[in-house]
């Protein structure tokens, strides 16, 4: 049988919840979840759009993918276990920084459906997945890290749209095209679906 590590922790509640948190910030928070290949634009377009918050006035902060990595993640590779459990530890970091009532932005390539679904429940209504659609081919063509041409020749394993696997969502709340819109206008579309939702 499987151990269950957590079966004698009890859930504690805290005697300041969000609710209390939203009185005082005077702002509600949402998860925004961006997916999409290596050189998608994902990177770009949440920092453009952290930086139109920011001007805003919201407080933010953004997860990014690289700076996990570097962090919290640095025990973790590429294989499919590890990307899971990166997936994970991401979308619990991001739940307490929505519970502490900050508009949160996530970025990275998360490529499982199973996985970005179970980010989805974790933090339910708020959840908005943007998925960055830009074609492999562009993505392999900007190459920013010259990471695709390493996988190419073999230099890299398990490389995502070469060698591993990318699942586009089913429903995402928005889909961002970096090749064919400006970064003005892929943030614009974000802001007017944070402002649809109550959240600006
Ligand atoms: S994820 O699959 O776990 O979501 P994540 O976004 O954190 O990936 O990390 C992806 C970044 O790591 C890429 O942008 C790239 O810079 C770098 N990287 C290094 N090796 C790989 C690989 N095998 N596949 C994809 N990205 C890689």
């Amino acid at each position: 049988m499987a151990e269950n590590k957590t079966e004698n922790v009890v859930w504690h509640n805290t005697s300041v919840n969000r609710d209390a948190r939203i009185q005082v910030l005077g702002q509600k928070s949402a998860v925004l979840w961006f997916t999409g290949l290596s050189g998608s634009g994902k990177s770009t377009i949440a920092n453009a759009l952290e930086a139109r918050l920011n001007k805003s006035g919201k407080l933010s902060y953004l997860l990014d993918g690289d700076n996990v990595r570097l962090g919290l993640s640095s025990d973790l590779g590429f294989s499919e276990t590890d990307r899971k459990e990166n997936n994970r530890r991401v979308a619990h970091v991001a739940r307490l920084l929505w519970d502490a009532n900050v508009l949160t932005l996530v970025s990275f390539i998360s490529p499982f459906r199973e996985e970005r679904e179970f980010s989805r429940r974790l933090i339910g209504s708020d959840f908005l997945e943007i998925f960055v659609d830009t074609p492999m081919a562009i993505c392999e063509n900007r190459d920013p890290k010259g990471l695709y041409a390493k996988a190419r020749k073999g230099e890299i394993a398990q490389f995502t749209g070469i060698s591993s696997p990318y699942e586009p969502p089913d429903h995402p709340e928005i889909t961002l095209h970096s090749d064919k819109e400006s970064l003005d206008e892929s943030v614009d579309r974000v802001m007017t679906l944070l402002k649809e939702r109550g959240y600006l």
